[in-house]
């Protein structure tokens, strides 16, 4: 079995981006020890245009995830300015009912049934994960099949915005794993899912 991780940037109150999911604010804090934290220890989530940006080997090895798994809205993002395999290094699914026809061939789109297709990729056998990316609404969906969170938490307060899940309200545990504190202020904590 293979985990499925919730790999995440939040605010210290818990949320992803603004009210429309734009978390922009937060950028400044990818900088100095944290970022190269992230390029040693998750390259894979860096996207493909990022890359050259930080200083990133275009060709970094993954560390933890080969399959990154993204809600439309999410996807759109990087769609929207030409770029439709932005994590081409990894293998990408995106839900979504509205796109038909994938924009391109590392993208697979998910219509029907994304539980029982995030279920498959679990029962896969390998040695690297796969990233839930987000956003809110497919994370929420998917919220019984997360196995882990990581939660990378910037020093700032939005007051309200976009929420880590969209779900309904149930108390889930999770045990606490692995903390790492930045310089700048930034925290990135692991948690493993009780079942
Ligand atoms: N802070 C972070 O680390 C982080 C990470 C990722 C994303 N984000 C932010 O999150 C925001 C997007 O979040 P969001 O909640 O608006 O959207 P989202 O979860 O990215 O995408 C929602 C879309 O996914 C499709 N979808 C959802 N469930 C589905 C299902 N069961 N089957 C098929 N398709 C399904 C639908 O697309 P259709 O309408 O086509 O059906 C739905 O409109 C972005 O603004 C982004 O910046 C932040």
């Amino acid at each position: 079995m293979r985990k499925l991780t919730y790999f995440i940037a939040c605010t210290i109150d818990g949320f992803i981006g603004d009210p429309k999911g734009d978390a922009t604010s937060t950028y400044r804090y990818v900088a100095g020890e944290y970022l190269d934290y992230l390029k040693t220890e998750y390259p894979e989530t860096i996207a493909a245009p990022g890359r050259p940006v930080v200083g990133l080997d275009p060709d970094a090895e993954n560390q933890h995830f080969d399959t990154v798994i993204q809600g439309l809205n999410s996807y759109r993002i990087g769609l929207d300015v030409g770029v439709t395999s932005p994590y081409s290094h990894l293998r990408e699914l995106v839900a979504t009912r509205s796109l038909t026809e994938s924009p391109d061939p590392n993208v697979e789109l998910i219509a029907d049934d994304l539980v029982g297709r995030v279920r498959e990729l679990k029962a896969e056998d390998g040695p690297l994960g796969i990233w839930l990316c987000g956003g809110s609404t497919i994370a929420g969906e998917l919220i019984d099949e997360i196995d882990e969170l990581i939660i990378k938490t910037y020093p700032q307060v939005y007051g309200s915005g976009m929420p880590m899940f969209g779900a309904d309200f149930e108390p889930r545990d999770f045990e606490l794993g692995a903390v790492r504190t930045f310089d700048n202020g930034v925290l990135v904590r692991t948690y493993i899912r009780k079942r």
